[in-house]
């Protein structure tokens, strides 16, 4: 259904569709007109075609082609739906329905919902069952809120069950509760004398299974094999528990194990999920992309956790969501964290959390040259980490990560000594190389060279994110949370774009706060055409979502850049001839700066 909206979202023209309603006006990168939801005199209802999206800065009304149209019309959005898509030229065909019959589906569903029903009635009645669960430190109310069971030692308790109750023995195969015998001669039940541990979908209904051992029997976990109802690969352990704690974070925390997963929510982490002893995929990620802001992957430390962590990130990253590493102490788990060391260690461990692009080049760095220290690196093995790191910064679709990356392998190519420009301009060029060949690599025709070769200094000047990080600067002042880490820099900031510089001393010279006007009354303050425009895509942009933490990364990579850019300045300087004393006096105290300066950058 999701995906069915987005794409008849993304081929409708929204301000085509507004245009029909309310006569719009170019504004800058937007359009505007007098509201339809409330009665005004000056417009503000404004369309960015940029977002697809519109808002109203008198009465607050935003949305979607959906939003809209349901609004004005007074459709319900089954109407809206069948409208745009006739609109939009997408047929809602019948065949896009599930395949299976839904009857079959729904007696599958009644199924696994019996056996569930079945296992917990049986570990109310199987002491040495509670003890296993109570030992590994489960309350009742946890046992209950995961609808925790147990399957009986014995190899037709379900199957009894089931029959008692006139299911068919052939679809409680299918539904993977029962399999069948090898002689032909029926069915036998697949998990036995194991806790079991329900699996749910994403509307709360019971579809599977997983089963885990109280003692020491391989495997340690069993799960349901795949059905008509379960896929591993789009499943998400505790989806139905955490969904609502993900919407309000905008986060969600990713673990390997039931039991991880479980802990988490009885520690209070409920926005944990689980993936099912499977990777994180591509699907994985389609659930989360629009419902967070970050993900964090919480994988054991050993190195297949942090293979997995990578892979998952670089899914993630690929779709746009931020991720980061969770490193818990050697040798524990989730589950062992929190009951050795509680809550707080965990949340210790969130905090510290990785960016999945610099813990990349962490465990580059880690790999090729273990614990040594940088500075007693041969030349060499600096070279193999710089290789690498360039490899994996390719592979990263954001300008801000491979920013990030370029910085830390920088210090390891020798132009760096004499100067730290050309080395870094020099990892630049070798970047955009790599970017080629893995285009190339991956049979994509080229883009059509974003930025010319010819002045790579052009591009130096004003990196992209550089851009993004001042205007996200701007942004964070308008809103409350953040606006006193932005206010308090905004005077300090070396603004690269002049319509930034200008927006900036307009808003730290208001009479209030920019955060205390309502966005109308704000843009209001303003007089300036281009700074209003500059305002409203502010105003209109939603993510990603501002907070003071993503405020504070933003200036101090501002202040990076600054810094970086007088060490630049500074050793070019001092580079020059220079006959007169007096000129090397100078240059002996700029010198002494340039070293000051550059030994802070790399702290
Ligand atoms: N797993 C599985 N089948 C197995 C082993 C593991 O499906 N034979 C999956 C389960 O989802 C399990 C996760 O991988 O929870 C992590 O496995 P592991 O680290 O071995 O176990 P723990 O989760 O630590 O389990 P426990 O704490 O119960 O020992
Ligand atoms: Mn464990």
């Amino acid at each position: 259904m999701r995906d069915l909206r987005e794409e008849i979202r993304d081929r409708i023209d929204l301000v085509e569709l507004v245009s029909h309603y309310v006569q719009l006006e170019r504004a800058g990168k937007n359009f505007k007109g007098l509201c339809p939801f409330h009665s005004e005199k000056t417009p503000s209802f404004h369309v960015s075609p940029a977002l697809n999206r519109f808002h109203c800065f008198g009465c607050g009304a935003s949305g979607d082609a959906f939003a809209f149209l349901m609004r004005i019309e007074g459709l319900s959005f089954r109407e809206a739906m069948r409208r745009l898509a006739e609109r939009a030229g997408v047929e809602l065909r019948a065949e896009s329905l599930p395949q299976e019959s839904p009857d079959e589906r729904d007696r599958l569903r009644k199924l696994v919902y019996a056996a569930n029903f079945f296992y917990r009635q049986c570990l109310k009645r199987t002491p040495a069952a509670q003890q296993y669960l109570a030992q590994r430190g489960l309350t009742p109310e946890t046992v209950e809120a995961f609808e925790l069971g147990y399957a009986p030692d014995g190899w037709d308790y379900l199957l009894k069950f089931l029959q008692k109750h006139n299911f068919n023995l052939q679809e409680a195969e299918t539904a993977g509760l029962l399999k069948a015998r090898e002689d032909g001669e029926g069915y036998y039940d697949r998990f036995r004398n194991r806790i079991t541990f329900p699996i749910h979908d994403a509307a709360g209904r019971v579809v599977a299974f997983g089963a885990r051992t109280m003692g020491n029997d391989e495997p340690k976990y069993l799960n349901s094999p795949e059905t008509p109802l379960f896929e591993k690969r789009n499943t998400f352990y505790g989806w139905h528990r955490a969904r609502g704690e993900i919407l309000k974070q905008r986060a969600a925390i990713i673990v390997e194990g039931y039991l991880d997963l479980i802990m988490l929510h009885q520690y209070g982490f409920a926005h944990s999920l689980a993936t099912l002893g499977t990777a994180f995929t591509e699907d994985h990620t389609a659930r989360l992309k629009r419902l967070v802001d970050r993900v964090y992957l919480m994988y054991d430390s050993d190195a297949a956790g942090v293979r997995a962590a990578l892979k998952a990130g670089e899914a993630l990253l690929q779709a746009g969501v931020p991720a980061l590493v969770v490193s818990l102490p050697r040798g524990q788990d989730p589950d062992s964290l929190l009951r050795t060391q509680g809550a707080d260690a965990l949340q210790r461990a969130l905090d510290a959390a990785t960016p999945i692009a610099l813990f990349g080049i962490e465990q580059i760095f880690r790999d090729v040259a273990g614990e040594r220290n940088l500075l007693e690196l041969e030349p060499t093995v600096k070279a193999q980490i710089v290789e690498r790191g360039l490899r994996w910064a390719a592979s990263l679709p954001s300008e801000l990560d491979r920013l990030a990356c370029l910085e830390r392998l920088t210090p390891l190519t020798p132009a760096y000594l004499t100067s730290p420009q050309a080395a870094l301009h020099a990892l630049q060029q070798e970047l955009r190389q790599h970017q080629r060949q893995q285009r190339t690599r991956r049979n994509r025709p080229a883009a059509p060279s974003p930025e010319p070769e010819t002045n790579p200094t052009a591009r130096l000047s004003i990196p992209k994110a550089i851009f993004q990080a001042e205007s996200e600067t701007l942004r964070a002042a308008l809103y409350p949370d953040s606006a006193a880490v932005a206010l308090e820099h905004l005077p300090e900031i070396e603004w690269q774009i002049p319509l930034h510089a200008l927006l900036a001393d307009q808003l730290r010279t208001l009479p209030k706060p920019p955060s205390h006007y309502a966005p109308s009354e704000l843009l209001e303050q303003i007089q300036e055409e281009p700074l209003k425009d500059l305002l409203t895509a502010l105003l209109m942009q939603e993510s990603p979502p501002m907070t003071p933490e993503w405020a504070q990364g933003c200036i101090l990579r501002l202040k990076e850049y600054a810094l970086r850019r007088k060490r630049m300045r500074l050793a070019a300087e001092i580079t020059q001839p220079t006959p007169h004393h007096e000129a090397d006096l100078q240059n002996a105290e700029k010198l002494q700066e340039y070293w000051r300066i550059r030994v802070e950058s790399i702290d």
